[in-house]
């Protein structure tokens, strides 16, 4: 398979909160196709739907009850063909999740397995007379008892996300059938949801006890046949030359070398979390002030062992985390730290995500009550952890890790519902939607949209930024992320500051005495016409080292050397 994907970076749309283009409340596909042109504008090359199809909305998309269509609020098949098309005009790719470990529980194969034992369906899912101890990962226990079918079910996630049966062949059926319906309408690969725990151990052993939430993962997490499966749905994909990215939770980086290398090869890039925790937030038990430490440590092994041999996924933002500003930046400082959390991962060895909204610094909402937020798992959390801290001590807890923070309506300009729609939006605007919008900051040469853009820019114009090796300097330093990347003469330094104090900035012994040239730096009036590569405004290192070596809050800067 050709790998024209690792030159890409990637717009992520969730659509219900992207632009509501028929102004009922909700995004949806009008709005996409009118917002195309600001995605490529951007700079990105691609385009990930969170799904998009008929759901419950038990999980906001991932709970599906018909693969092959689109949900009504959203559109048509027909207004997707036209997004499509128009994607392909502009020279953006699209990909589409597939979620394919649980359906909804409103899908009609679910509702035929639950009838009884003996139809078409019966084995469709996972059925058993006596549960085992797992936990599900959003609602309590992982079992729910069926009255008709007089068995439990198994749902790794929430009670309408009942799991399918992958050990049957007519499952992997769909599933390929699935694939084929949207590649053969032209989509250009898939996002697969959860993928490394569709293949769950024989006998559904009982779980470690001492881990709650997760108890039963070491059962489902890279189980037993999951390389088969994923090696048929490889197939699949092989046929149209598309493209495969993989949700891996919990992978650690030696069980996704198998997904990404060699014989066992089944997808181009997987997400990984060790980055996300840096701040241990995604597990909602504990929380602590962001450690640069752990952030640069996962981002560092994540790229020395896949140099050469598969290539990264790099993202700081999703659907499902709260936003990275308000996580791993300053309130405070909230253009100078969202630009340099954008550098921080924008020039590493991999294709770049960016989620909605990510690209003009939106930030966390507050809620006043659990009874305001929406998402499945922020209310399960609320109800389930920390019951002996009073109800204000827990919101907040909601407040720092609630996935309805990356999920409130995009921030287009600074008129009524921030632009997302003409009508009262399906849910909360963040106030500062006024300073923090589109508009606003197209307009600021300075603002953290138009960093991105340059960001971006520069990543594509680079072959040593696309393709170069990778090289960490300082790891120890708790305020500076500095990384390389060379390929044949060039290198390039990025160095960012995650300090809210000024700090003085060492250089590594190699680059002491040589001439680098400043290409991008997110303080305004430093290098005004950074991203014209033509007039870069050269500066010499020495002197970098005395006067320009002192970084100040969250400054960022990209310099190249050549030699
Ligand atoms: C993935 C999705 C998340 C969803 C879960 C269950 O982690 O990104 O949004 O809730 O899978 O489908
Ligand atoms: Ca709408």
């Amino acid at each position: 398979m050709s790998d024209w994907y690792k030159e890409m970076s990637f717009y992520q749309i969730w659509i219900r909160s992207f632009a509501d283009g028929n102004d009922d409340g909700i995004g949806d596909l009008y709005g996409v196709y009118d917002k195309l042109p600001y995605i490529k504008k951007l700079g990105v090359d691609g385009i990930w739907f969170s799904p998009i199809y008929p759901s419950p909305n038990a999980d906001f998309g991932y709970d599906i009850s018909d693969y092959r269509d689109i949900h009504p609020d959203y559109g048509t098949l027909d207004q997707f063909k036209k997004v499509l098309n128009k994607a392909h005009e502009l020279g953006l790719k699209v990909i589409m999740d597939l979620v394919v470990n649980h359906t909804s529980d409103e899908h009609p194969w679910f509702i035929e397995s639950r009838k009884g034992k003996d139809n078409p369906y019966s084995d469709y899912y996972i059925w058993r007379d006596k549960p085992n101890n797992w936990n599900s990962l959003f609602e309590g226990k992982a079992w729910e008892y069926d009255e008709s079918r007089g068995q439990y079910y198994l749902h790794i996630f929430a009670k309408k996300q009942p799991d399918l049966n992958m050990d049957n062949p007519k499952v992997r059926e769909e599933v390929k059938g699935i694939m084929r319906f949207w590649l053969d309408m032209g989509v250009d690969g898939f996002r697969e949801d959860v993928i490394n725990f569709i293949s769950k151990k024989e006998g559904l052993p009982n779980g470690v006890p001492f881990l709650p939430a997760v108890n039963g993962m070491p059962h489902y997490k890279d189980g037993p046949h999951i390389h088969e499966y994923m090696a048929e749905f490889r197939k699949v994909c092989q046929e149209y030359d598309c493209f495969q990215i993989g949700e891996g939770p919990m992978t650690t980086v030696r069980s996704a070398m198998k997904y990404l290398t060699g014989q066992t090869k089944s997808l181009d890039m997987m997400f990984s979390f060790d980055h996300m925790m840096a701040d241990c937030l995604y597990t909602e038990y504990v929380h602590r002030p962001f450690s640069l430490l752990k952030f640069k440590k996962a981002l560092s092994k994540w790229q020395y062992a896949l140099d050469g041999k598969g290539w990264n996924a790099l993202y700081l933002e999703n659907h499902d985390h709260p936003r990275v500003i308000s996580r791993y930046g300053s309130r405070h400082f909230w253009r100078e730290s969202g630009t340099c959390l954008a550098m921080s991962y924008l020039f590493l060895q991999g294709t770049p995500f960016i989620y909605q909204g990510q690209e003009i610094g939106m930030m966390n909402i507050s809620l006043p009550s659990i009874n305001h937020y929406v998402d499945v798992s922020s209310i399960t959390n609320y109800h389930t952890y920390h019951l002996k801290e009073d109800p204000e001590r827990r919101l907040h807890r909601i407040h720092l890790s609630s996935r309805d923070s990356a999920r409130t309506p995009m921030q287009w300009d600074a008129s009524a519902n921030s632009g997302f729609s003409k009508c009262k939006p399906w849910f909360y605007v963040n106030p500062n939607y006024k300073r923090v919008n589109v508009e606003a900051e197209k307009k600021d040469p300075d603002s953290i949209l138009n960093f991105y853009r340059k960001a971006l820019r520069l990543r594509k114009s680079s072959k040593t930024l696309l393709h170069g090796t990778y090289h960490e300097h300082f790891p120890k330093d708790p305020n500076i992320f500095m990384y390389e990347r060379c390929l044949d003469d060039e290198s390039y330094l990025i160095i960012c500051s995650f300090s809210r104090l000024p700090v003085r900035v060492r250089l590594p012994e190699k680059f002491k005495g040589k001439t680098g040239t400043l290409v991008l730096s997110n303080y305004p009036g430093k290098n005004k016409d950074q991203g014209r590569l033509s007039e870069q405004i050269e500066e010499r290192l020495n002197e970098m080292e005395h006067k320009a070596g002192m970084f100040r809050p969250y400054e960022a800067r990209v310099y190249r050397f050549k030699d």
